[in-house]
């Protein structure tokens, strides 16, 4: 076959598998296989010098031509699939905006804070204000000033974490009582306050004890408070959140800083009373300590115990959690399960 033919038949069996070419590589392949330096066409035009000298202006020429219109034909179809991929990209990354979107879910308020919300939204409404109090206290705060004076055996129960000598995180929200009586105004009426808050205690723990755990504090000072105020307090404290048919009883108590004292306790949420393991088989749960404010703890913040009088409680909402809500163990309060937590969300939240 002579190189006129051989052009011929190189170049029409080339413009039809560009034709058929579908993918991209494979063009810039058939590209370099015609006419890259090592190509088909590259080496029939080296071929070129066997011709006669009056031969090889009209192949070169026509050589030319072919090469020429290939370059353009791999181009254009080039061009071609180039667009065609990027429609397709187009087409598959489009955004339908009729789809639902991702549902973010919305935290919500501890179960443990729900309650002391709810328990100071009560209180406010009999007109107690509500106060902070640091989680982190002195010795002389969360003890002394409550009379519990170094070296008195009430330490041993909640002796604690100490930050150092004379710093510890609080064993008790009581620790708010003597800075509070101390700067109280009686000229402007009764000191009425709540302070909820995490306490620390040296607590070995199981179903109902933990190292940590909640109180809300309850402080009233006056002129002629007595034990029926008292009482009737947390009876309606009680009421509010467990309902009629909890029985509640008051127990004769001790603490440093409270004399009279009392415990109070609720049936117990679990076996109705009878006794089992949560309630340590006597039928009752303990929810809180409480007590008339000892003359000492007044005296020490400056009120004459003569005329002024008090009484504090310190209620556990932990505690009183697990009672509404039947929940068995207190550390569930503090796994961070959320499928323990999320069965408290509130309305509206998820
Ligand atoms: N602070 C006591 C406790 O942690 C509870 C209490 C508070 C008792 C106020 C009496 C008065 O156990």
């Amino acid at each position: 076959m002579d190189l006129k033919s051989k052009l011929e038949e190189l170049a029409s069996s080339s413009l039809e598998k560009i034709e058929q070419i579908e993918e991209i590589q494979e063009i810039e392949q058939l590209r370099v296989n015609l006419l890259g330096k090592k190509g088909q066409l590259t080496d029939l035009l080296k071929s070129m010098r066997n011709l006669e000298a009056s031969e090889r202006p009209i192949i070169g020429k026509l050589a030319n031509e072919i090469r020429d219109d290939l370059t353009a034909k791999i181009t254009s179809k080039k061009e071609e699939l180039e667009e065609i991929a990027l429609n397709e990209r187009l087409e598959a990354e489009t955004i339908d905006v009729t789809l639902p979107g991702r549902q973010i879910k919305r935290g919500q308020r501890h179960v443990i804070h729900q309650v002391m919300d709810d328990l100071e939204n009560l209180f406010l409404g009999m007109g107690y204000s509500i106060i902070g109090g640091t989680e982190i206290v002195s010795d002389y705060l969360n003890f002394e000033r409550v009379n519990v004076p170094q070296d008195h055996p009430a330490r041993d129960m909640q002796d604690s974490f100490y930050i150092n000598e004379h710093y510890l995180l609080r064993t008790q929200t009581s620790a708010v009582q003597p800075l509070i009586i101390e700067a109280h105004d009686f000229s402007t009426g009764p000191l009425k306050v709540i302070s909820t808050g995490k306490v620390y205690r040296r607590d070995s723990d199981d179903a109902t004890h933990s190292h940590q755990f909640h109180q809300i504090e309850g402080i009233v000072v006056d002129e002629n408070i007595t034990m029926a105020d008292l009482m009737g307090t947390l009876e309606v404290m009680s009421k509010e959140m467990f309902g009629e048919d909890r029985d509640v009883r008051f127990r004769p108590s001790y603490f440093p800083f409270t004399e009279p004292s009392v415990e109070v306790d609720v049936s117990c949420f679990n076996c109705g009373g009878t006794g089992c393991h949560v309630c340590k088989m006597s039928g009752w749960i303990e929810i809180l300590g409480a007590g008339m404010i000892h003359p000492n703890v007044l005296e020490m913040s400056n009120v004459d115990s003569e005329k002024y009088s008090g009484f504090a409680f310190g209620a556990g909402p932990d505690r009183m959690v697990m009672l509404k809500y039947a929940v068995d163990d207190i550390r569930h309060f503090y796994l961070n399960d959320q499928r323990f937590l999320s069965q408290f969300s509130t309305k509206g939240e998820n």
